[in-house]
């Protein structure tokens, strides 16, 4: 058998969830698979008006096989009760599934997913759109808006807008917030940039909360 390049050949024909997730631990669809302890799928059902997409697990999320329990999770937390939107109401995924990283001795030292990865694991990223149908998606920083948007761009360039790209007939695309990354605003913590950078995120939330 060739190589596979990306997930297709896992991802079931069925769009309920657990089957998509049940499927999703089996995924060979790149080699992130391997090193990691489990796929990370997502969070929410299928009821949720708002997809929040993140870059990959970290290590927490790696560990719990759920998203955003870590650091970045409580970030992100704290800023959807600031926007005023209930965790419940949301799906939380990642553009990459499985946690990329590089192992010092003990520690897992986060690795950012390359775009051959991204682009492997946009099908399940498909799947989950079609599953659950939201009205508005926020991509958490670059690595986030490249996979939902289908094209490198610049957070600082489209942050603060409602993007309405329609997408390939195929795929019809809801409208979509791009914001930083929870992580981004985490390492501020402490610093002069941190107020700043919490209440971008939170009105970039607030901006999507709408549309939901
Ligand atoms: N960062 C992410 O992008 N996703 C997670 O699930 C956790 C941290
Ligand atoms: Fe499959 Fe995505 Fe994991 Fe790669 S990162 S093995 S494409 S689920």
């Amino acid at each position: 058998m060739a190589e596979p390049t990306d997930a297709t050949p896992w991802v079931p024909d069925s769009r309920e969830l657990e089957d998509l997730e049940s499927a999703a631990h089996e995924c060979r669809g790149c080699e992130l698979w391997q090193p990691a302890t489990q796929v990370v799928f997502s969070s929410g059902d299928r009821s949720a008006r708002i997809m929040l997409v993140g870059e990959q697990p970290g290590d927490q999320e790696d560990r719990a096989g759920e998203p955003f329990v870590g650091p970045a999770g409580r970030v992100l937390d704290e800023a959807l009760t600031e926007a005023g939107i209930a965790r419940e109401a949301a799906y939380l995924t990642n553009a990459v599934k499985h946690f990329r990283f590089e192992q010092r001795g003990k520690r897992r030292i986060h690795a950012k997913p390359e775009v051959r990865h991204v682009g492997a694991c946009r099908p399940w990223l498909d799947a989950e759109l079609e599953a659950v149908s939201p009205g508005v998606v926020v991509a958490l920083g670059a690595t986030a808006a490249r996979a939902v948007l289908e094209r490198p761009v610049k957070i600082g360039e489209v942050r603060g807008t409602v993007l309405d790209e329609a997408g390939p007939p195929e795929r019809p695309r809801p409208p979509v917030v791009v914001t930083t990354h929870p992580s981004a605003v985490l390492r501020l913590r402490g610093r002069d940039g941190y107020d700043e950078a919490f209440a971008g995120l939170v009105g970039d939330l607030r901006l999507a909360a709408p549309f939901a």
